[in-house]
């Protein structure tokens, strides 16, 4: 399936989007990361997209936050798949991000996930499950994680009052 090309509207968006890094360095998913607004540099934009499959991207993570375009804007330019991560916006606290991710009309879906930080992870584990259908030690990792996870919660202990 190749690499995961990870795209944000804003350097200030990196805070939040840098947990879908994580997440793939953890499962060994070869991955880039760019600044890429899709209405403060549409041209390079649509440069990069058109570039990415000849580079092996076998998937995008768009986050961008406000009147966000941008999971929208690469779902058009490409027929490869497109998770959209909605940013915690400043005024509106993600509303606005969510919004413009999820609602987008028929034809040209995003695949969108929770606001800020789950999302960002949550969709590189979306990412991680794509690569594990064709990839077993992939999958075996993935379910070693899941395994973990659900370790940790058995073994949880809550504090004395
Ligand atoms: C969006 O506008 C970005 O994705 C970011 O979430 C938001 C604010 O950007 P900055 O003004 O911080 O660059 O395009």
């Amino acid at each position: 399936m190749g690499k995961v090309s990870i795209l944000m509207g804003s350097q200030s968006d990196w805070e939040v989007m840098q947990h879908a890094a994580k997440e793939l360095k953890k499962f060994g998913i070869e991955h880039e990361a760019r600044v890429i607004s899709a209405h403060r540099a549409p041209d390079l934009l649509i440069q990069y997209i058109k570039d990415a499959e000849s580079r092996g991207v076998g998937c995008f993570i768009a986050g961008a936050g406000a009147a966000a375009h941008l999971a929208g804007v690469v779902a058009s330019k490409t027929i490869l798949p497109v998770l959209g991560v909605p940013m915690p916006s400043k005024y509106l606290q993600g509303m606005d991000s969510l919004l413009s991710t999820v609602q987008m009309p028929k034809g040209i879906p995003v695949a969108t996930f929770a606001i800020g930080e789950a999302g960002a992870a949550n969709a590189a584990l979306f990412a991680v499950s794509m690569f594990a259908a064709n990839n077993p030690a992939i999958s075996e990792k993935l379910s070693e994680f899941r395994k973990s996870q659900a370790e940790a919660i058995a073994a949880t202990r809550l504090p004395e009052v």
